[in-house]
């Protein structure tokens, strides 16, 4: 991103031969010791597959140093088997080489596309580059804006992709292209997630948004509090009513230049409290620094839409974001207070804690307005769990199928909303017991749905940060997880 980038990404060229300092190879994994083998393989990795030492497992990485000073490394990976080869294993793989050439120390790193190429059937060969490109890059972000001594000096110069093949050419640019980009709209959505909330309030990323619309041919909306009482938005605005820092609603709008009949417009939704502190109903102590977090739903659905645009989605889309601050005050909404939202209905509050449910309730309401195809929101909302629902949910399932982040379904039966009919209100944002509190969630949203709209809800609060067991991901902080998958459903609705 132009102007929010931390992470500057390492180059990439294209080169006919090779003349940095380390060479990968990857193989898949065969049976048969040397079947792994082509007639250009180097002796060194002839050895090592002789001997059985290398196999092509997957996630096995061999670093081979060189022995004479002009004398380039080599780097091995194996892919694993090719019946059980998904993009996955090469993202995974990327992350793994990553950190093998950074502890290495490389400063010039190639990789043999031909051999890539020659390995495996036309489909399977290149959806193992742009996946691994991703695993290599995204394994390399670290959020160091606010460190005095950044660990970047001994950093990777260049990748140089290999080869001798001419007609390659326009299909290796294409992937770097799009590679760079998702990368590129993951790190943006790392980078809003992982800001810390005297600086990410929700006036930082309204400013950010716009700039970041401009930059990339997007329309942009912005509306602070009057603006949202004009609309009455009275339950997005009870959520910031104890807060200090103004409250925005931000509109992204993205029209596509080909205007196909078949285009369809999509609306992606997302919860922006730039920090939940509870509210009256104050959370522990512990762990509450992870709830600057708590506008990862709105981060993320910046990073998808962004992807798709950037990567000329033909559907339109419209992204609303709700940036609020939850927090205790004079003047902050209390227990037992009865809200109106924008449709109407009436809302009993019983637990300030429970507070992304009434910024969404607005935004969701907002999005018909804009007479959309289909809205798909996505929250931190509940600690309990991570969901897909509504009547949608097998359409965003199908999206994770290619893009391979997962995601499950739960139940989302009309019974539920019993439990949260209220005795003074048309309903509460919360029961006063703690079951099934990520469907009580998801039922709540619901009632924001207009009859005949599609709709999904995503609830991502277990899986947007400290996600390191994937090794593209961060030990600790934000994973971007899903700005694929929602950019994905987005372009290919
Ligand atoms: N932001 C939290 C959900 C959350 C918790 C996200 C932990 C990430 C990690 C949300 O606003 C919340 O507080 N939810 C409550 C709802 C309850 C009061 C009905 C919860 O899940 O406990
Ligand atoms: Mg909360
Ligand atoms: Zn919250």
């Amino acid at each position: 991103m132009k102007s929010e980038t931390i992470n500057t990404l390492t180059p990439i060229h294209l080169s006919k031969s090779f003349e940095g300092d380390t060479l990968a190879h990857f193989f898949f994994q065969t049976d048969k010791k040397t079947a792994a083998l082509h007639s250009e393989t180097p002796t060194e990795i002839q050895d090592l597959a002789k001997s059985g030492t290398f196999t092509g497992a997957a996630k096995s990485v061999f670093f081979i140093r060189g022995s004479y000073i002009d004398q380039i490394n080599l780097l091995i990976a194996g892919l694993g088997t090719k019946k059980d080869f998904t993009p996955e294993k090469a993202r995974l793989t990327g992350a793994m080489v990553a950190n093998r050439v950074s502890s290495e120390k490389v400063k010039s790193f190639g990789i043999n596309i031909d051999g890539i190429l020659k390995g495996s059937n036309k489909a399977t060969a290149e959806s193992i580059l742009p996946a691994f490109l991703e695993g290599f890059y995204l394994s390399q972000y670290a959020f160091d804006k606010y460190k005095s001594q950044k660990n970047g000096n001994q950093k990777l110069e260049s990748l140089h992709l290999v080869s001798e093949d001419r007609k390659n050419e326009a299909w290796l640019k294409k992937v770097i292209h799009d590679a760079l980009i998702t990368i590129d709209c993951i790190f943006l959505t790392r980078n809003f997630s992982n800001e810390p909330s005297n600086y990410g309030t929700p006036e930082f990323y309204a400013n950010e948004i716009s700039k970041l619309c401009k930059t990339y041919g997007l329309k942009c909306k912005v509306m602070g509090e009057a603006e949202a009482r004009k609309e009455k938005m009275e339950l997005f605005l009870c959520v910031g009513a104890g807060s200090e820092r103004e409250s925005k609603v931000v509109i992204m709008e993205y029209t596509p230049k080909t205007g196909a009949k078949s285009a369809k417009h999509v609306s992606l939704v997302g919860k922006g409290v730039t920090f939940d502190s509870g509210g009256i109903s104050l959370k522990p102590g512990m762990r509450m620094e992870d709830m600057k977090h708590d506008m990862t739903g709105a981060a993320t659905m910046v990073g998808a839409t962004l992807m798709a645009a950037r990567l000329g989605s033909k559907n339109k889309i419209t992204t609303i974001l709700v940036f609020a601050e939850n927090m205790p005050s004079g003047t902050a909404t209390q227990p037992g207070n009865i809200i109106r939202a924008r449709n109407g209905k009436t809302v009993e509050i019983i637990n300030t804690d429970a507070e992304g449910r009434l910024v969404l309730g607005d935004a969701l309401d907002l999005a018909h307005d804009y007479k959309p195809d289909v809205i798909v929101n996505t929250a931190t909302l509940t600690g309990a769990s991570s969901v897909a629902l509504g009547k949608l949910a097998k359409t965003v399932l199908k999206s994770t199928e290619s893009t391979e982040e997962a995601l499950w379904q739960l139940p989302l039966w009309d019974e539920y909303f019993e439990d949260i009919k209220s005795q003074y209100a048309d309903m509460m944002n919360s029961a006063n017991d703690s079951n099934g509190g990520t469907i009580r969630g998801a039922i709540f949203l619901k009632q924001f749905i207009r009859p005949g709209m599609k709709w999904a809800h995503v609830d991502l609060a277990n899986r947007a940060y400290d996600q390191g067991y994937l090794p593209y991901n961060p030990r600790k902080g934000s994973s971007g997880v899903y700005v694929r998958t929602f950019a994905h459903f987005a372009m290919n609705y």
